[in-house]
């Protein structure tokens, strides 16, 4: 494996990786438990799109995150659970218990009529039980698509159909704070629209009633049978792994498909050389949910590929009180965290006694992820949760990228506030202009691109093959475009801006405008809508609507309800426009396209900063959006 010790490795690990990828990759590898190991590193590119990993390797990804660690640590703690309800007694996993509780699940999902290939939703709370189907859907040779569960029913439903789900895996309902979420319900909705799934696997966790379905079968009751041997499935290396859905600029949501060798390859790689856990007693803890990237790569996989001991969390942040996640690092002595920044910004609005009561001096290293963090959080979180003695890995990735691209490396290279520092060895950004042109100099601004294939990359958009061409590797021919506008100091170190596409990152998740547009334009009063980020102090962005109505609304609040109600029952709760503006039409160019630059200042406040609007279609309306805007 490869560790990252000091700078001079970090060099010269970086020279090897780019003039001899086999060297580099073989070491990276060379630990696994290969059922056959690779010859070939790799082959396809940018072009041709058809990009394979240690092509000839066959794997289980899941001997690699529990088996092998068997024979010295069965009896280490694999993970500490901490319910959301602070009373609830933590449960500690072993390594052992993981692998037996994984088989035993894989044995109920066949014994369910599920196949090597099929795919199985999961829409859960994070339960143990969820990390064990991921699992044991990798064991199998099934394909796993996790649904973050504040997705609706019909976001839910249309995820399942695209990928033609045999399984669904759902709670009674999910324990969030001083609320329950009924996901058993949502997922009774869902299959009203869904004639793929055969069955519907329900685990009780709040034990809350609800009503059943015909396709109802029970965890408990199939699990207490099942046989605590499951032979780990041989994989090639790019049969697929998992799907994990994510919005565009466009409508439909992309399931990017992830395959297995390289994955797995670059999970292990960028957790052990980014957190550098170098304590058998350190504990890891990411806060993110399974259903988003960050839960699999730094939750379900990596850390158990590197065989540490880590926390998940049921709860929120915020509750019993905003003390939470710091009881919970105290309480579980936890050693590297890695949340988001709208977490930071949302706590570090709270009476500091909340972090002060409680003792923090089990933390070593600090992470972010998912979002730009401005400079004022980022200082919060150095001073009062890492006392100014634990380095910040600022880590930009993208679901797309399946692991860390670019991020400083704990106690090795420099930290520098909001910036994600260096590209990992192996990994090769560049900043380009409009044209495209490469810009080499430091000191500049442009978008964000990768040169090389890498391991860890998603190889798909699942049964869509010319969407993955057209959305990443169109813009800029023969380079993967990650959608992200950058900076490069003088010193060549990165400083990640934002999105420069069509998508909203609220809170830390990614949202396509057109999606909620979408959704607006199902009301029956509206005629067009377009929706633009506006900068939000805790959730980083925030969701402008601006709508054109058929006639005048006579109840704006009422409408205004009408709407957000309607992006709940689309899309979830999370993608809820938070402004919405009525207006008589929007800035459009000659060739009838909206103008979105004139709406996002509009919606920044900079109203100064417009630009020329003598050339648009309608330049009145300009004025009257300025006028109107909130
Ligand atoms: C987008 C990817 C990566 C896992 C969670 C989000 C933004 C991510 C950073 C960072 C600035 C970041 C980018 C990226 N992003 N990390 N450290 N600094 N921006 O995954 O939902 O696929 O979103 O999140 O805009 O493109 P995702």
């Amino acid at each position: 494996m490869i560790r990252i010790k000091n700078q001079s490795d970090f060099d010269n690990y970086t020279k090897l990786a780019k003039e001899n990828p086999e060297a580099f990759w073989k070491e990276a590898t060379k630990e696994f438990v290969w059922k056959k190991p690779w010859s070939k590193l790799q082959s396809g590119d940018f072009n041709d799109l058809d990009i394979k990993w240690f092509e000839d390797a066959e794997l289980n990804i899941t001997e690699n995150c529990l088996d092998r660690h068997l024979k010295n640590n069965a009896n280490k703690t694999a993970i500490i659970y901490e319910p959301n309800n602070p009373h609830e007694d933590p449960q500690q996993i072993t390594y052992k218990q993981l692998h037996e509780n994984v088989c035993k699940t894989a044995n109920m999902f066949k014994d369910l009529g599920i196949k090597k290939g099929d795919v199985i939703c999961f829409y859960m709370g994070m339960v143990p039980e969820l990390l064990y189907g991921v699992l044991a859907s990798a064991r199998m040779g099934a394909i796993h698509s996790v649904v973050f569960g504040g997705f609706s029913s019909k976001a839910l439903a249309e995820r399942i159909n695209d990928c033609q789900a045999k399984l669904l895996v759902t709670n009674d309902g999910s324990n969030r704070g001083n609320k329950t979420i009924a996901l058993k319900q949502v997922a009774n909705d869902a299959l009203e629209n869904t004639t793929c799934v055969k069955h519907l696997l329900v685990h009780k966790r709040t034990n809350e009633e609800f009503d059943k379905h015909e396709l109802d079968q029970d965890w408990d009751k199939l699990f207490s049978k099942a046989s605590s041997d499951f032979p780990a499935v041989t994989m090639k290396a790019e049969d697929p792994l998992f799907i994990l859905y994510t919005s565009g600029s466009t409508g439909k949501p992309k399931g990017l498909m992830h395959t297995t060798a390289g994955y797995m390859t670059y999970a292990q790689y960028s957790f052990d050389n980014v957190f550098q856990m170098q304590d058998d007693s350190d504990v890891f803890w990411c806060t993110a949910d399974i259903g988003w990237i960050t839960g699999h790569t730094y939750f379900s996989y990596g850390p158990l590929l590197s065989g540490v001991t880590q926390v998940m969390f049921e709860g929120v942040p915020t509750w019993p009180d905003g003390g939470r996640f710091w009881e919970v690092v105290d309480k579980h002595k936890v050693s590297h965290f890695y949340t988001a920044p709208t977490a930071i910004r949302a706590l570090e609005a709270l009476d500091i006694e909340l972090v002060n009561k409680h003792n923090l001096s089990s933390l070593k290293v600090l992470g972010s992820v998912g979002e730009p963090i401005n400079e004022e959080a980022w200082q919060w979180y150095n001073k009062n949760i890492g006392k100014n003695n634990c380095p910040i890995v600022d880590t930009w990735w993208q679901t797309e990228t399946g692991g860390i691209m670019i991020s400083p490396l704990a106690h090795i290279t420099e930290m520098k506030p909001c910036y994600a520092i260096n590209p990992l060895p192996g990994i090769e950004p560049a900043l380009v202009d409009t044209e495209g042109k490469i810009l080499e100099a430091n000191d500049v601004e442009g978008n964000l691109i990768i040169k090389k294939p890498w391991p860890g990359m998603a190889r798909t958009v699942y049964g869509d093959p010319e969407r993955y061409k057209s959305t990443y590797f169109s813009t800029y021919p023969g380079f993967y475009f990650t959608g992200d506008g950058a900076k490069r100091d003088e010193k060549g170190n990165y400083r990640i801006i934002g999105r420069v596409d069509d998508v909203i990152n609220v809170s830390g998740h990614r949202i396509g405008t057109a999606e909620v547009e979408n959704a607006i334009n199902e009301h029956e009063s509206v005629v067009e809508s377009a929706v633009v980020g506006f900068p939000h102090e805790i959730k980083g962005q925030g969701i402008y609507a601006y709508v054109i109505c058929t006639s005048e609304i006579k109840d704006k609040d009422k409408f205004k309800k009408q709407i957000t109600d309607l992006v709940s029952d689309e899309i979830g709760r999370f993608a809820k426009p938070e402004k919405i503006q009525i207006v008589s039409g929007l800035p459009k160019t000659r060739s009838g396209k909206i103008m979105r630059r004139i709406l996002r200042k509009v919606a920044e406040k900079q109203t100064d900063q417009l630009g020329d609007t003598s050339t648009l279609l309608n330049p009145e309306v300009v004025e009257e959006i300025i006028q109107g805007a909130q």
